[in-house]
């Protein structure tokens, strides 16, 4: 029996996580035992503990309740948390998901502590190193005994890197494997649109489009003016981060319907219900390609560079005429099915990979 521990603390990891939790529960009992750490990087019960019931995601076993904070101060603290767990109880292996400060904090201290480190969703690469999250990608790759790569893409970056082949596995996406797995249900349960016009999904909360009032102010103003000309109503989910940024902006908005964060079967539906998707995240990226539906990515670029070679998504830097060109360039685009990703059994793969 391999005791494995589980990484998480931010949003998109509960998802991920999830995955690998049903499977483990499912197909692995008596091969695998699972312990999940929460660092307490998200937090409001929005961000974080929705996503544990609605998925059924094990309780925790250890939260750090780390917190927000400057990335030395966040990371420091999540560093002491995990290795203090690390060094009290044995585990065979730590498994860390994608690219943020939670994910560096478990792969540095596990892999100093000769743990071996499992990576989900290893292989990505923006190559714009001004990223804190690409920072975290290289550095958790270089910390892994084990890569996850989610496409061919990401093998060939880590290829072209160097990394011994035996260390890479081309797992798929195990975010497709959840859209698979939630979807029907999330149709069920639709409660879009929310009027009789053509619905937007949008989001934002990178760093570099909220803490510059400069970009977000033309990024709400683009998406109220996309929403006048192609007479659809916006849906902004607005996360904690651009909520703080926002003050006194869009206020007279009348196709930008600022909503609360979504619940991932939430995410699912509006997708369902959404002719485009514009957003700043890679997860949404995905799960619009996913969904079939087009995106425009609201950065200069993006790490998931199939999906905009494929035509699914356009890249749009934050500029008002630059987005709306990009909106209505997408908005009768044809989205091809998604082969990129694996086939819905990327969690089988990593946990057989682990196991063996
Ligand atoms: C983090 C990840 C990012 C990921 C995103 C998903 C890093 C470097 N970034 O960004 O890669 O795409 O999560 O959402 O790890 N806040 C709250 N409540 C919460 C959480 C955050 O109010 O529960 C606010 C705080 O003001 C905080 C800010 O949001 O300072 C930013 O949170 P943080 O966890 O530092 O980064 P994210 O922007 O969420």
């Amino acid at each position: 029996m391999k005791k494995i521990l589980t990484i998480v603390g931010a949003r998109p990891q509960f998802i991920k996580a999830a995955a690998i939790s049903h499977v483990v529960r499912d197909k692995y009992a008596g091969k695998i035992a699972e312990d999940i750490l929460h660092t307490g990087q998200h937090y409001d019960a929005a961000m974080s503990a929705r996503f544990f019931d609605e998925l059924d995601i094990p309780r925790p076993r250890y939260n750090l309740g780390v917190g927000s904070g400057s990335h030395g101060v966040q990371t420091a603290a999540m560093l002491e948390g995990v290795e203090a767990v690390l060094l009290a109880e044995r585990y065979d292996g730590v498994l860390v998901y994608g690219d943020t400060n939670s994910t560096l904090a478990g792969a540095l201290a596990a892999a100093k502590l000769h743990v071996p480190v499992y990576h989900v969703e290893a292989g990505l690469r923006s190559y714009n190193r001004a990223m804190p999250e690409e920072l975290n990608r290289l550095l958790t790759d270089h910390a892994s005994t084990l890569l996850f790569a989610p496409t061919a893409t990401a093998v060939h970056n880590l290829e072209k890197e160097g990394f011994e082949k035996e260390r890479v596995v081309a797992a798929g996406d195990v975010m497709l494997d959840n859209v698979m797995h939630y979807r029907p249900e999330a149709v069920r349960r639709k409660k879009w649109p929310l009027d009789g016009r053509p619905m937007i999904l949008a989001t934002v909360h990178r760093d570099f489009n909220t803490d510059d009032p400069k970009r977000l102010r033309a990024i709400v103003e683009a998406l109220e003016r996309v929403g006048e000309r192609l007479d659809a109503t916006v849906v902004f989910p607005v996360h904690p981060r651009t909520r703080g940024h926002m003050a006194g902006m869009g206020g007279d908005a009348t196709r930008l319907r600022c909503v609360e964060p979504l619940s991932y079967l939430e995410t699912l539906s509006a997708l369902d219900s959404c002719r485009l998707v514009m957003t700043d995240s890679g997860g949404l990226q995905k799960e619009a390609f996913f969904c079939g539906r087009p995106c425009v990515v609201l950065r200069p670029e993006t790490e998931w560079a199939e999906i905009v070679d494929c035509g699914a998504a356009r890249l749009a830097d934050a500029d008002v005429d630059a987005v709306v060109c990009a909106a209505e360039a997408m908005w009768d685009a044809a989205v091809p099915r998604p082969t990129q990703f694996g086939d819905g059994h990327a969690a089988e793969r990593i946990l057989d990979a682990i196991c063996c």
